[in-house]
């Protein structure tokens, strides 16, 4: 039986012998992209080479990237849905296209060399074509000529085959996916692939991009046609070895058959959640730039997914502390692969125990005031009261509704939603927007902000000392946000030096600098490269400015420090323990 481990092992080595190079997981989360929160595909890491930079490693590149998404957590318990996963991807940048792509897709799935699937239980669906792009006969072509028959290809609208861009400008295109019929019986008449009743599994997808939407919402077509293609590793050997939900696998069967031991009342969904978020939530904690459960972006998405955990473990009747034995599995399970999850338990299992302890306490108080309130109302909440709730206890708006729910009340969640936007600086539904997005910006205010950051980076390490080291960037349009390491809060003639460094640097018009390099090289040459060292690529980008920065970087960068006007910090304040931030704009 194939373990997700040896899966892992032969999708790279195949796609070595197709001369890919193979790079490793970037961060679970990004560096510079504003529009995500997290790594949320194999992709989101290579987006500046789809638009077209050069990647050192080469034009074809093959990766077993981490991801969370969030975007369908109401899903997660049923087989196949996950908040965490590890997706396979394969990449073309400008290199093969739909030929080569689909009919490796089809050798390795069915090749008694490769995974051996039956044949017979795979199906397909391509773009059905709309007034953006035609229909993608070329692909359907392909399948039959791979020997699947006509009526196992499936054609769909935009909605289920075509990817990105997830911004409003970049890359995209159709895809087409493939399924494999775990035998189910058909849910009715329409189920086809792409049905969520369970009978099709998907399992792999390519999306070939050949256009790019414009900001007049034009589709054009693309000098550099790439592949991008994302296979699932837990949907997959959950096929491989014949089990009905990626539950009963080794990756998640240890910690599934410990809830079930904690656990009163067997409610398998409820058990599925836990085991999903807790492993979700292990893997973000482990991650080195420090996310802790917050109210703001990363550390409120790791927040919830806690929160969803013990909530359903009290449904389920498990009382006291069960999250960091929960967790203590899952690093057993992946630490082989994922060291940093060894390295990181005492943390992880810290964060967990105080997380738990705090919701326990806000859990207790909120239920007993929702039930109060659903009284008082005969039976009804509104959203006004449920953001009151959530003020007084902290009760979070998804509980209320799970309640509410729960007591039978039809919720508008929307209306809710909107209510809490009304009061709050970070919308929730703005992170889950921003969670379900992808494609970087890369205007030339960004790339403008992302040389800036480089400056500040290191006037911070000449003014403060070398050990300060960067914990987390984040670039919009309109300003830089730079997290770095320090224990004390920057005084006001601090910043002013800060600023004053970075300022000289871009009146003296330095020129910056691109190279590539092996990692090791770059660190001799003293260049700053904050990894996980293991999983470092083989070649990287080295962006030179002068004798002033030297840093490991993906870019993109302006040609010279001349370009970037004026540098002005506006705030420095506390992120967490030990980390501080600073956000600054350049003004014309
Ligand atoms: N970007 C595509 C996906 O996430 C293929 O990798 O499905």
């Amino acid at each position: 039986m194939m373990t997700g481990k040896q899966l892992v092992e032969k999708y790279l080595s195949f796609f070595k012998e197709k001369k890919h190079a193979i790079i490793p997981s970037a961060s679970l989360v990004p560096e510079n992209d504003p529009t995500v929160l997290f790594t949320a595909a194999g992709m989101h890491p290579l987006v500046p080479y789809l638009l077209g930079q050069p990647h050192p490693l080469g034009k074809r590149l093959a990766s077993n990237q981490k991801c969370v998404r969030t975007g369908d957590i109401e899903e997660v318990g049923n087989a196949s849905h996950l908040t965490f996963f590890f997706m396979l991807g394969n990449w073309s940048l400008g290199d093969y296209f739909k030929k080569e792509a689909i009919s490796w897709s089809y050798e390795f799935l069915t090749s008694k060399k490769w995974l051996g699937l039956d044949k017979n239980k795979i199906f397909v669906t391509c773009f059905a074509g709309d007034k953006d792009a035609p229909r993608d006969e070329e692909s359907a072509k392909i399948w039959q000529e791979c020997k699947i028959p006509k009526e196992k290809i499936f054609f769909n609208a935009k909605e289920e085959n075509w990817w990105g861009p997830a911004g409003k400008t970049g890359p995209c295109g159709p895809d087409t996916e493939m399924f494999y019929d775990t035998g189910k019986k058909k849910c009715g008449k329409n189920c086809r692939p792409g049905c969520s009743c369970g009978k099709y599994f998907e399992i792999w997808n390519n999306v070939f991009m050949q256009y790019n939407k414009t900001a007049e919402g034009k589709f054009e077509l693309l000098k550099q046609k790439n592949v991008d293609t994302g296979m699932g590793v837990e949907r997959t050997i959950t096929m491989l070895q014949g089990k009905k939900s990626v539950y009963e696998t080794e990756l998640f069967k240890p910690a599934i058959d410990e809830i079930a031991k904690l656990s009163k009342n067997k409610n398998e969904k409820s058990m599925r959640i836990i085991a999903d978020h807790l492993r979700a939530a292990s893997f973000i904690l482990s991650e080195e730039k420090g996310i802790v459960p917050s109210n703001v972006e990363q550390g409120y998405i790791l927040r919830r997914l806690i929160r969803r955990a013990v909530r359903n473990a009290r449904l389920l009747g498990i009382e006291g502390k069960f999250c960091s034995s929960i967790a203590k599995i899952f690093v057993k399970i992946y630490s082989n692969e994922w060291p940093q999850l060894k390295n990181q338990e005492q943390a992880i299992c810290l964060e967990l125990d105080k997380e738990e302890e705090k919701f326990s306490k806000a859990l207790a108080q909120g239920t007993k005031e929702f039930e109060k309130l659903f009284k008082q109302n005969n039976g009804k909440i509104t959203a006004k009261e449920a953001f009151l709730l959530y003020q007084s206890s902290g009760f979070p708006l998804e509980m209320t509704i799970d309640l509410a729910k729960e007591k039978g009340l039809d919720i508008n969640k929307k209306e809710f939603e909107k209510e809490f936007e009304k009061h709050q600086a970070l919308s929730r539904k703005g992170s889950e927007q921003k969670f379900k997005s992808g494609l970087q910006d890369n205007s030339i205010e960004t790339t403008k902000l992302h040389t800036a950051t480089h400056l500040l980076h290191s006037a911070l390490r000449k003014i403060l000392g070398p050990y300060v080291q960067q914990k987390g960037s984040n670039i919009t349009p309109e300003r830089l946000r730079f997290d770095f390491s320090n224990p004390d809060k920057l005084t006001d003639a601090q910043l002013k030096e800060v600023e004053k460094i970075v300022n000289e640097a871009i009146q003296k018009e330095i020129p910056v600098q691109r190279e590539e390099m092996s990692l090791e090289e770059a660190r001799k040459k003293g260049a700053l490269a904050f990894f996980e060292s293991k999983y470092a690529p083989e070649k990287v980008s080295v962006y030179t400015i002068n004798s002033f920065s030297k840093e490991v970087c993906t870019g993109p960068h302006v040609k010279n420090t001349s370009e970037l006007g004026k540098f002005k910090i506006l705030k420095e304040e506390s992120v967490s323990a030990g980390i501080r931030r600073i956000k600054a704009i350049l003004e014309k």
